[in-house]
């Protein structure tokens, strides 16, 4: 354990360069980690085949991720390591050199509109919608009644019941009836509360109006569970004002044009759903919401903005639903989620979910910035080029030096590679 471990800074220079159970032992002593958690960590490999069958039907495998600590993150005036699953390379290394470079200037700041989920009902075949609306907003303290008690225990920890919405839509199919139940589900994602009420309540709802209930579902689109993130870079602290006006035309690129915008919006989701996943939330939930909300004004849009302030530094901001949990479904059951989890000392899933925006906007940032100036593909493919290395076999210190090789080749591919580690074992004493 260094001092560094101890002193709850999420500066650690020269993190990448250790052994991986110093890595551990750092993020341990950091988070203060119960030692089952600690072990968890250590254990690289899979979860117990029994629990695995338990999580899904026709289990055969399971399918390792590597799992990085970004570093430097500073997130609401706290130091955090976050843990990222990820395949990609570069995807961890980036949020830390964003976040680097803003931490002097107070790291990230954020905020959360609350934790509510909305689940639909879908009535048909009704003669008078607009009177059917009515007879169900009448009905709102049953309804609350009804929601409420299916789940006493979300009650009970604060949660449940809170709005009402009845919504005509216009279809191929005629003309439907989309009655939205919000309830607060707290630090649950929430899915399964809200699809036992909307199925307990559609019966009734088809009773008192009439119609035909057919889809009783959550909805993705977590637009009442929606999180701010915004941190300021120093325009010295970036490369200068070029670079920053470089950019904030990288940023309007993305927003004006939906080619663009979706990759943009891809490589904020690299660090989003690499923290989504570490700790054992839905991926596909929080994507679907995020990229249904970057179109919500009928044209897809960027997730984040981009700015000059009036000291001409560069200013982000990112926006998007994040229907996370810190209880329920894998987060509760899997145990690395759970070890992973330890290490953000987080205690609300609100917490959580800022931690995950700051590191949306951090990723976007580092992107913007590597594409607006030396382009990807120098960081990225030295990378690769280990990757590369691995493919053909190489081992040890075989590995770096390959990729070197190769990269100072500019022929990053498995023949070139394999050549290359053909020459070095040859000329191996
Ligand atoms: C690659 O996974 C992500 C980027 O394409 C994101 C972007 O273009 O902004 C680099």
């Amino acid at each position: 354990m260094t001092d560094q471990a101890t002193s709850h800074t999420s500066r650690i220079p020269g993190f990448h360069k250790l052994p991986v159970e110093q890595r551990i032992d750092h993020v341990a002593a950091f988070a203060n980690l119960a030692e089952e958690h600690r072990r968890q960590l250590a254990l690289a490999s899979n979860i117990d085949t029994q629990l695995a069958d338990h999580m899904i039907e026709n289990m055969v495998t399971t399918i390792a991720i590597p799992v990085g600590i970004a570093t430097n993150m500073r997130v609401d005036g706290r130091d955090v390591l976050v843990p990222m699953a990820t395949e990609e390379s570069s995807v961890v290394a980036a949020v830390g050199n964003s976040a680097r470079q803003c931490y002097e200037a107070g790291g990230f700041t954020t905020s959360i509109s609350g934790t509510e989920m909305i689940a639909q009902i879908q009535l048909l075949g009704l003669p008078d919608p607009a009177r059917a609306r009515l007879i169900i907003l009448e009905r709102q303290s049953e309804i609350e009644r009804i929601c409420n008690a299916c789940d006493p225990m979300l009650v009970s920890l604060g949660g449940g019941f809170r709005d009402l919405e009845v919504r005509r839509v216009e279809t191929p199919s005629g003309e439907m009836l989309i009655t939205h139940i919000i309830v607060d589900t707290r630090d649950a994602m929430g899915a399964n509360a809200v699809n036992s009420m909307a199925e307990r309540l559609a019966p009734d709802l088809a009773a008192w109006t009439g119609g035909r209930a057919l889809l009783r579902i959550l909805s993705n689109l977590a637009d009442r569970r929606v999180v701010r993130a915004r941190a300021t870079w120093p325009s010295t602290a970036i490369g200068g004002d070029d670079v920053r006006d470089a950019m904030i035309a990288a940023y309007h690129f993305a927003d004006n044009d939906p080619y663009r915008a979706a990759t943009h919006n891809k490589g904020i989701m690299n660090g989003i759903s690499a923290v989504v996943l570490a700790t054992g939330n839905d991926t596909r939930a929080v994507e679907s919401g995020a990229h249904a909300f970057a179109a919500r004004t009928g044209r897809y849009r960027s997730l984040t903005s981009w700015e000059v302030t009036a000291s001409g530094d560069l200013a982000g901001t990112i926006e998007l639903p994040l229907a996370v949990g810190l209880v329920g479904g894998a987060v509760k059951i899997h145990p690395t989620a759970r070890a992973l989890l330890a290490i953000l000392q987080v205690k609300s899933a609100s917490d959580l979910a800022r931690i995950v925006a700051a590191v949306g906007l951090a990723q976007n940032f580092g992107a913007m910035k590597a594409l607006a100036t030396e382009g990807i593909q120098r960081g990225h493919m030295s990378l690769h080029a280990q990757n590369v290395a691995f493919a053909v076999g190489a081992v040890g210190d075989e590995v770096a030096e390959v990729a070197r090789r190769v990269v100072a080749q500019s022929a990053i591919n498995e023949e070139a590679a394999a050549v290359v580690l053909a020459e070095l074992r040859r000329a191996a004493p």
